[in-house]
């Protein structure tokens, strides 16, 4: 996933958006990510990859899956939840 990628595909909210976040207000908790355009407030999806972001120590080097993949996974994800 690179950097212009959407992190929340519910509020098309960029990695690059949420990195910037990060680094900027500390936040401790995914939830607190709801401030960065609404990141985290939809389907949850999202949610897991927030929190690995937000626990490491520079939130680039996480390696996050292909957007393929992702929006895959997601969609699986979302049919199982609604
Ligand atoms: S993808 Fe972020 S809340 Fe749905």
């Amino acid at each position: 996933m690179d950097e212009d990628d959407e992190l929340c595909l519910c509020f098309h909210v960029t990695r690059r958006k949420v990195i910037q976040y990060i680094r900027v207000n500390r936040p401790t908790l995914p939830s607190q990510l709801s401030e960065c355009y609404g990141a985290g407030t939809g389907c949850g999806w999202c949610r897991p990859f927030l929190k690995r972001l937000i626990e490491e120590t520079d939130p680039q080097d996480v390696e996050l899956p292909d957007v393929a993949t992702y929006a895959a996974n997601r969609r699986e994800y979302r049919n199982k939840t609604t």
